[in-house]
């Protein structure tokens, strides 16, 4: 008897938030690992850093970075095979376009007639995508993706890799690019996750990481469809590896 109601007392206690949607531990260890800057200072302090960041030397290697991690040709790769499918898209945000890694991508595999606005909260970062993409097509601005110079409704497609992790809260990112998106419209979400490797990555670029689970409940909040888990490889899928990626569809 007594065996029984500790049984029905475990399977009553609260779930462990530094355990994922699986009930995997191992986020402790990742929180020491993870860089913290974000949760210490206001969003002003740390944008102006970030900012920093990707204006020096760190911002003019991160082309190099990408192909290096294949972060850029297996980004190449899930355009081009219609994993994220851009045929029909009309008017495409590209988020934190960094050196242009993911314009790039757009500006091979969008309708001709697509008009992709890219931004980046560096000036610098958006000169370099400039320069690297050789092209007048897309529309180049800087702005800060929490608060986007956009009316509601305008986009039809976005796509935002790596770039919420510098925002504080996944709502202030994710409702901001809700709210410029048509109804129907469609998000890749690229997001560095709250596993060890995620944890490394928040220290070198000076993020934070995602817990899947949190970023599932924020979309449902505010209307994003958590549409389908997009995976680099088979290899990844089965790893469960390479991120957060993942189609979302405005409600
Ligand atoms: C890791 S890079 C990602 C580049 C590219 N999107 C990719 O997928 O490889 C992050 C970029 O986001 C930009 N960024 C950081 N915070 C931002 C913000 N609040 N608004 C807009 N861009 C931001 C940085 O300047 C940097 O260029």
């Amino acid at each position: 008897m007594a065996r029984k109601r500790s049984s029905q007392t475990l399977l009553k206690r609260p779930r462990n938030p530094d355990r994922d949607e699986t009930g995997n531990r191992g986020k402790v260890i990742n929180r020491f690992v993870e860089n913290d800057l974000i949760r210490r200072v206001s969003y002003e302090t740390y944008r102006d850093k970030v900012r920093d960041v990707y204006d020096g030397p760190q911002g003019a290697v991160l082309a190099a970075c990408s192909l290096i991690s294949l972060h850029s040709p297996l980004g190449d790769r899930l355009l081009r095979t219609r994993k994220f499918d851009l045929r029909g898209a009309k008017r495409i945000l590209d988020v934190g376009s960094g050196a242009g890694q993911i314009a790039k991508h757009l500006l091979k595999y969008a309708d001709a007639d697509a008009r992709v606005t890219c931004f980046d909260l560096s000036a610098e970062m958006m000169r370099r995508a400039r320069n690297r993409l050789k092209s007048k097509a897309p529309h180049y601005l800087v702005a800060d993706l929490a608060r986007l110079p956009f009316a509601s409704g305008t986009f039809d497609c976005v796509t935002c890799g790596y770039v919420l992790e510098h925002v504080p809260d996944a709502a202030l990112g994710l409702g901001e690019l809700a709210r410029v998106m048509q109804p129907g419209g469609r998000m890749m979400l690229l997001a560095t996750e709250d596993s060890f490797s995620g944890a490394f990555t928040s220290r070198l670029w000076r993020c934070r990481t995602y817990n899947r689970a949190e970023i599932k409940r924020v979309c449902r909040d505010i209307g994003l469809v958590w549409h389908k888990e997009l995976w680099f490889t088979p290899l990844h899928k089965m790893m469960r590896a390479g991120g957060i990626c993942v189609e979302l569809v405005k409600s």
